[in-house]
């Protein structure tokens, strides 16, 4: 996958920009503040339907406009594309691929895959399961709108079960309409759990590679599913739904008194551990950081095992991060990989620029050199 062109009208901090990129390595560089960030922001959330640092669309809106802009141009294997994000404040955001209005925004699931490596990322590790979750939904989406699917229509389950589970409180009549929506919440809690159950079987494995060679076999790597309850995998495939449905009977009293759901995708988590030991707990900022980038080099494996193209890279901050030796493993292994690295200095890259494009970016405005 490689983008050619973007545009942004009223983003951020960006009035009107229109930048080309190089089809391998594009160094965005400046100072603190400027908009960087924003150009990086502005592709995901052309990948994604949202940014990766707000929920809240208002907030990408530069101050005083009516409405933001953002148009991508980009080819894969067999087809040119291109999304155009509008939003103005009176209304929702309104995306479109090939001119064509999606109605929903899981159909822009698949289309352009990125992969995002920022500072916040890193919130992976030294943060609560919610951060972890995020980043099996964010990738499982891109790599399957069906997914994507079942979220929204889990989150709706959720919010209106816990609902009941505190309106039984006063009204006892309703009690009676909650087995049917235990039945719900496990046929598509079901479905999410077990593809974050395969998803993280084959990430363990190719991010614990991915690792060993970033630490000379120094460190491995681990990454275990860690749901709200056990199950064990038989044959025909519905044990999972059966498991949930029965552990949410045992929790049935506890539910009531709390007035919210106790098991389930929402309660999901990932264990990462480094030679066994918990990487939130006793990993140093350098080793959490080179773990996140060995899941991250692995969500590019994994990417481009399923869809045979490979994802464009997003790298916010990082790179000038890392110690050199782990900064060489990365370049050498995005070869062939679109990327678009931001830094507050040019000269932190030192591969041949043969191909790579830089742009300065100052106060809202971007020029490539
Ligand atoms: N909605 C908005 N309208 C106008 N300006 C905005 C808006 N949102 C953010 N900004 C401005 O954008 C700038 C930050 O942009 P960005 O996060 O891309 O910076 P950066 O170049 O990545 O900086 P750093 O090196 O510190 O990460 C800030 O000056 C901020 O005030
Ligand atoms: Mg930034």
């Amino acid at each position: 996958m490689r983008i050619e062109t973007l545009k942004l009208k009223n983003y951020r901090n960006y009035d009107n920009a229109e930048i080309e990129f190089s089809d391998t390595y594009n160094i965005i560089y400046g100072n603190n503040a400027q908009g960087k960030t924003n150009v990086i922001e502005s592709i995901f959330l052309c990948a994604t339907g949202r940014s990766h640092r707000t929920s809240r669309d208002s907030e990408l809106l530069k101050y005083g406009s009516g409405f933001f802009e953002i148009l991508l141009k980009y080819s894969k294997e067999n087809a040119d594309e291109e999304i155009h994000v509008l939003y103005s404040s009176d209304e929702r955001k309104k995306i479109s691929i090939n001119e064509i209005p999606l109605k929903k925004i899981g159909g822009l699931m698949g289309h352009l895959n990125a992969v995002m490596f920022s500072p916040e990322d890193l919130l992976m590790i030294k943060q609560g399961p919610a951060e972890r979750r995020r980043f099996m939904d964010m990738t499982l989406s891109q790599l399957r709108p069906s997914y994507f699917y079942d979220l929204q229509q889990y989150a709706k389950i959720l919010f209106q079960r816990n609902n009941l589970l505190k309106n039984i409180s006063t009204d006892k009549k309703l009690a009676d309409t909650l087995e049917v929506w235990d039945h719900h919440l496990a046929k598509t809690g079901s479905r999410i759990m077990r593809s974050r159950k395969l998803f993280l079987s084959r990430l363990d494995t190719l991010s614990g590679l991915r690792h060993s060679r970033l630490t000379n076999n120094e460190e491995s790597l681990k990454l275990n599913y860690s749901p709200s309850f056990e199950w064990q995998e038989i044959q025909d495939g519905d044990d999972l739904e059966e498991e949930f449905i029965k552990n949410i009977k045992k929790n049935r009293q506890k539910e009531l008194l709390r007035g919210s759901t106790s098991i389930g995708p929402h309660r999901d988590d990932i264990d990462i551990t480094l030679n066994g030991e918990s990487t939130k707990i006793y990993a140093s900022q350098g080793q959490q950081r080179t773990s996140v980038l060995s899941m991250k080099l692995a969500e590019i494996d994994l990417m481009k095992e399923e869809t045979e193209e490979s994802p464009v890279l997003l790298l916010d901050d990082v790179l000038s991060e890392l110690d050199d030796r782990r900064k060489e493993y990365l370049l050498d292994n995005i070869e062939g990989i679109q990327a678009f690295i931001t830094s507050t200095e040019k000269r932190f890259f030192t591969r041949s620029t043969e191909n790579a494009k830089f742009f300065i970016v100052k106060q809202g405005k971007i020029k490539g050199e």
